[in-house]
């Protein structure tokens, strides 16, 4: 079975502060990109790898990451999810797509992603149990107002790469209503089981700056 990973990359990173689009900024010595797709290299679970960068980097990524395909992204993650998925072409059978912002995970989780996509699971994504209590919340009012607190047991925050077989994925993409933080929950829209298999605090997506000085500290630290 032919495996590709497509790597959203095109989003600003606006909220990470920097002046530059997210997965170009430095972490401990390369990119956020090359050490993503350094990862996925390591993982040793695909086929070919495909890169989606703001447009106007496009050049820029193929010299970071020259041994991946790079297209230009869309306005909306699932735009460019949808960029990489004609990219890939029409002869993978498993597609997985790995946000960039989470450059630190393990080769185990894709392996664990890819096996339960092999094993016939048609969507897959990696999930850990949630630490805090979580409270429903009316944000109409000022403080806002509890609503219900959520049973946490129920719950997992879900991490990438998401696996899916490649009809699934083009499935869900087809029905996008440009409302879904990720390509799970567009599947789930459409009918689509997903599964969860275990995730990995190192899978822990860049976002903030506090995110970024946690990543930089653990490649600091040597080997995550
Ligand atoms: O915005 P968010 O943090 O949810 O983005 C998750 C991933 O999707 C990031 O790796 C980001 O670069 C990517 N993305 C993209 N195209 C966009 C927006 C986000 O590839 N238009």
């Amino acid at each position: 079975m032919t495996v590709s990973v497509i790597v959203p990359a095109a989003g600003s990173g606006t909220r990470l502060g920097q002046s530059k689009p997210k997965a170009f900024v430095d972490l401990g010595g390369r990119t956020i990109l090359e050490a993503c797709v350094a990862g996925i290299v390591e993982a040793a679970v695909a086929d070919t790898v495909v890169v989606v960068v703001p447009a106007d980097l496009v050049d820029d990524a193929r010299r970071l990451v020259p041994a991946t395909t790079v297209v230009a992204g869309g306005a909306h993650r699932s735009e460019s999810v949808r960029a990489g998925i004609d990219a890939a072409g029409p002869d993978s059978d498993i597609l997985l797509v790995h946000d960039a912002a989470r450059p630190l995970t393990p080769p185990a989780v894709f392996t664990r992603v890819v096996d339960a996509v092999r094993a016939g699971h048609p969507a897959v994504v990696p999930g850990l149990p949630v630490a805090d209590t979580l409270k429903q919340v009316d944000p109409s009012t000022g403080p806002e107002r509890v609503v219900a607190t959520v049973d946490r047991d129920l719950l997992r925050a879900i991490q990438t790469p998401q696996g899916f077989a490649r009809d699934a994925l083009l499935r869900a993409h087809a029905d996008d209503t440009g409302l879904a933080t990720d390509d799970a929950g567009l599947a789930e829209r459409c009918g689509i089981e997903v599964h969860v298999v275990p995730g990995d605090p190192l899978a822990m997506k860049i976002t903030t700056p506090w995110d970024l000085r946690i990543a930089r500290d653990i490649v600091a630290e040597g080997s995550p």
